[in-house]
């Protein structure tokens, strides 16, 4: 009696070892829209590397850059439906799904990345991010990227009206398509993966967007004028859905809410340094001429722009830009 029960305890815990060493990993599709070189992708192979290290290997993240599975509006799609499992994609996709989102489209919301971190962080980023639950989706942290700066191929931008007449490709946000209305421009929205044939073929003349996405994706190749604006500020939402995270079993939520937390801290160790070091690739190319804006110059800049916040009055609320305007003082 006694060894019948050890041999079907022996079977037992054999069946259990095989089966938790050869059952599947449970996988973490990442899709993504820009290159590995930036900083969301580096912080996307960071968080893969510290998920399965930490996990030992129990999940695994499969990351598809470059918009190889899904642009980013396809992504919140396939997200809400839990074909994939994580995107990051920048503020002014969610323009459909969460309005309130475009405040981070504003130009010349943020003084700089302290005072968009403190937004972030603080009452402003959390009401966001609860918006974000109410559609399906989890939204996870907020990842950096960076100051946005403009280039145009017909001629240096030096004052707002200098823009005016040229076609600039934006991000489907209605805050960017005004914020170019009002400097007399004609703003066209494309996908992020068809801005540089739209800037060869000149379908658009000019375009807005972080170093790290110029440099990356050979935008300033096809630009001939580049102005340091830093006028308005683009980020990610580090996105899931309900249906991955309910069905996450507690130990590994628990891991990989941890490995998002220390990705977050990552990307914005790096975001700005990644930024840098592309502003000085992109002056080496010699490709472009980088004009930089005296503050005077860009406070006539920031005073045109600024006259769009009006209009956001009541799909973004307020006392919501009042706040983030206040952490700024
Ligand atoms: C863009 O479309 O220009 C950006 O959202 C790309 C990105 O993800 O940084």
């Amino acid at each position: 009696m006694k060894h019948t029960k050890l041999l079907v305890l022996t079977i037992v815990l054999t069946l259990l070892f095989s089966f938790s060493a050869f059952a599947k990993p449970i996988v973490v599709k990442f899709s993504h829209v820009v290159a590995n070189d930036t900083p969301k992708g580096k912080a996307a192979q960071y968080l893969k590397k510290i998920v399965e290290e930490r996990t030992d290997g129990r999940m695994k993240v499969e990351i598809y850059p470059n918009a190889s599975l899904y642009g980013d509006r396809e992504a919140i799609e396939a997200l809400q439906m839990n074909a994939i499992q994580l995107a990051a994609p920048s503020f002014s996709k969610f323009t459909g799904f969460v309005p309130e989102l475009q405040i981070f489209d504003l130009p010349f919301l943020f003084n700089d990345s302290d005072h968009l971190h403190k937004v972030l962080d603080g009452e402003v980023g959390q009401k966001i991010l609860k918006l974000v639950g109410q559609k399906g989706l989890v939204g996870l942290a907020y990842w950096d990227n960076g100051f946005k700066q403009i280039s145009a191929k017909q001629r240096p931008l030096i004052k707002p009206s200098d823009a005016a007449g040229l076609k600039f490709r934006i991000m489907s946000s209605k805050v960017l398509e005004e914020q170019f209305k009002v400097i007399g421009a004609n703003p066209q929205v494309l996908p992020f993966s068809e801005v540089y044939s739209a800037l060869q073929q000149g379908v658009v003349d000019g375009q807005e967007n972080t170093l790290s996405n110029i440099y990356t994706k050979k935008f300033h190749e096809v630009q001939n004028y580049m102005t340091l604006s830093n006028h308005g500020y683009l980020g990610y939402l580090l996105v899931s859905n309900k249906i991955f995270m309910n069905q996450l079993p507690e130990d590994l939520k628990k891991i990989f809410l941890g490995a998002v937390k220390d990705a977050t801290e990552y990307a914005r160790k790096i975001a700005k340094e990644v930024n840098q070091e592309y502003l000085k690739k992109i002056r080496e190319s010699g490709k472009v001429e980088i004009i930089k804006l005296t503050p005077e110059q860009r406070q006539v800049w920031k005073e045109k722009m600024m006259e769009i916040y009006p209009e956001f009055y009541d799909v973004i609320g307020k006392d919501l830009i009042q706040k983030t305007l206040d952490a700024g003082k």
